[in-house]
Order: C-alpha cells, then sequence, then structure tokens
C-alpha cells in the first residue's frame, strides 16, 4: 500500500511533526540511535532540514515550513521507513552530549551514555583540576574524546581505534569542533600502541555485543560496523583486556570508566568479587562502571586470568 505523503502546502513545524511522527508509527521502526521515540525522531528530522538545534526547535512550533522543505522532510521520511538506515547515516549528523558530530556507516552513530558523565566531569570520581590527560579508547567518531576535551578545558585527550575508517571521521569531527591542538587521534589496538603513557582518565565504550546477539538486532544495527558491535562469545573480550591492562596506563588515583550495555550482568557475574560502582544515568540505566586505578590493581590477578 503506498504511503500518503505529507500535503506540499506550507504547514506549521508542528504540523510537519505530527505528520512524520504518525508515518513513522505506521511504519514500525527502531529506535535506540539516537532518539527513543517515533515522536523525537521526526522532531529531529524536521529541526535538522530546518537547520536548528534540536533544543531550539520548541520556539518555532507555530512558524511555517515551507513546501521546498516539506518535500525534503518527506523524502527522508520515506527513506529512512524504506530502508530502516539509522536518521543519522541519512543526515549524517548526529549529536552527541549536546553537540553535533558528522557520522556516516564507517562508524556508529554516538548514543554513548558516559556522555552524561562526561558533562558532569565525572564528578564526584574525581578532582577535575588535577584532571591533564586523558584517553578515549575505541573512539569511533571521535565523540567522547571531544567532549571531554569541551568539560575539560586544559586537558590534552588521546583518541584511539583499532579502525583507519573510524580514526577518518574523527578527524572531521576534531577539525568541526577546533579541537586540533588539544586532541589527537592514534591508531592502536587497545592499549598496544600506547605503551608507557598514564590518563588520569581512561573513558571507553569497546564493542560488547555478543555473536548470538547481533543476529537478533533490528535492521537499523546492521548498517552498523560489526567491529564496533561484536566482542567474541560473551561480549567481553574487550573489555577484559581493557581490565587487564589499565593500571599500567592510569596515574595515582586516575579512574576507568568503562561502558557495557547489556553484558553489564555478565561481567558482573564474570568478577563477583569486584566492586565496579555502576553509574545511574538520568534515565535510570547502570551499563557504565567506574573503577578506580587502585582497585584495577587489586584485582589484577583475576582481570590477567580472564584476559
Ligand atoms: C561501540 S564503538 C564506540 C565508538 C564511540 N566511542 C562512541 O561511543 O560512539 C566501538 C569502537 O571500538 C573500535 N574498536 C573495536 N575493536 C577495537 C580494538 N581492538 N582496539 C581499538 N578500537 C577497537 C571500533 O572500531 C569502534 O569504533
Amino acid at each position: 500500500m503506498s504511503r500518503p505523503p505529507l500535503r506540499q502546502t506550507s504547514r506549521t513545524t508542528a504540523e510537519v511533526i505530527r505528520a512524520v511522527t504518525r508515518r513513522f508509527q505506521r511504519a514500525k521502526l527502531h529506535y535506540g540511535h539516537g532518539t527513543e521515540t517515533p515522536q523525537d525522531e521526526a522532531a529531529w528530522l524536521v529541526s535538522h532540514v530546518l537547520r536548528i538545534a534540536p533544543n531550539r526547535l520548541a520556539q518555532r512550533l507555530d512558524k511555517p515550513v515551507t513546501p521546498s522543505r516539506i518535500k525534503i522532510i518527506d523524502a527522508l521520511a520515506s527513506e529512512r521507513i524504506k530502508t530502516h538506515k539509522p536518521l543519522a547515516y541519512l543526515l549524517k549528523e548526529a549529536w552527541f552530549a549536546g553537540r553535533p558530530f558528522y557520522v556516516d556507516e564507517r562508524v556508529i552513530v554516538p548514543r554513548s551514555l558516559t556522555g552524561e558523565f562526561i558533562l558532569e566531569c565525572f564528578q564526584p570520581w574525581i578532582d577535575a583540576k588535577r584532571v591533564s590527560r586523558i584517553l578515549d579508547l575505541c573512539t569511533g567518531s571521535g565523540c567522547m574524546a571531544i567532549a571531554c576535551a569541551q568539560a575539560f578545558p586544559k586537558a590534552r585527550v588521546e583518541a584511539a581505534d583499532v579502525s583507519i575508517e573510524a580514526l577518518a571521521v574523527a578527524r572531521l569531527n576534531i577539525k568541526r569542533h577546533r579541537l586540533g591542538r588539544r586532541v589527537q587521534l592514534l591508531r592502536s589496538d587497545l592499549f598496544q600502541a600506547l605503551k608507557g603513557k598514564r590518563y588520569d582518565v581512561i573513558a571507553t565504550n569497546p564493542p560488547y555485543v555478543t555473536r548470538a546477539e547481533m543476529k537478533s538486532l533490528p535492521r537499523e544495527y546492521r548498517y552498523e560496523p560489526e567491529l564496533a558491535l561484536i566482542s567474541g562469545r560473551d561480549g567481553l573480550d574487550a573489555i577484559k583486556r581493557i581490565l587487564a591492562e589499565a593500571p599500567e596506563h592510569l596515574t595515582f588515583g586516575g579512574i576507568l570508566v568503562g561502558e557495557v550495555g547489556n553484558s553489564a550482568i555478565t561481567l558482573q557475574k564474570k568478577f563477583p568479587s569486584v566492586p565496579f560502582v555502576w553509574l545511574t544515568t538520568s534515565t535510570g540505566d547502570e551499563s557504565v562502571f567506574l573503577l578506580t586505578a587502585e582497585e584495577l590493581q587489586r584485582h589484577h590477578d583475576a582481570f590477567t586470568r580472564a584476559g
């Protein structure tokens, strides 16, 4: 059955958002790549085409949208529905920690819950004033490294990834945010190329999906690089290596902040004696852990045996 197109006469922003929302609802899309609901996704699409930050959309809900813009919105909505491609890839843009980032299929769509804790400068876990070196391990689009550089204006940030394609995208974002002097990109298989380097904060959102889980994920996830998602049979291959090697790369009093999504339960079960601090996001999620350099050192044998 063909879908009813949006009427291409002048309509208010609110009306256009409602029309796109209805189309998305009927299409039964999957959300989770920057938005959680059809309405939020419609609002994001419309704000992008109107070239306004999503958080400013409320101020222009009663303003008219021109027919030519409605046509563009309609075409993008149709493509989202037809392909199930995440909207960020269609727009070549995603929002993270309140800022826009360039994205394409070489990187996952930024959505890390760690963003909330970066904005809070990881309080109360570290004295923000003493943070001078930060590592974003598995940087992808560079979103966490850039958010860290903005949250800690005096710190130098290194951003590492094994994927040359991802690093090329991160480079574009560093340039976009004019942080070339403070954010350095490195190609590294986890800590391999970082020998001898120490950081006050290591933040990481590594791959953590199991191969079995990957098969059951909605179509939207198939557009993302497998390297960014899958991490062995239990989803913990990368994080186990990170836990084993992190103490060598943290300063005294430093912290490791790691995101493990649904693998949080498996991780805690694997290391029952480790006092992971599960940070709670504003939506109640607990999939980001924090460990101090001292705790990582104390449990080093357990991590090395598993890594
Ligand atoms: C879940 S994505 C996170 C990207 C970004 N930090 C974010 O939050 O949007 C994981 C990233 O880890 C990278 N990666 C996978 N295996 C790696 C490895 N062994 N060493 C370094 N990076 C790796 C992938 O290329 C991907 O960019």
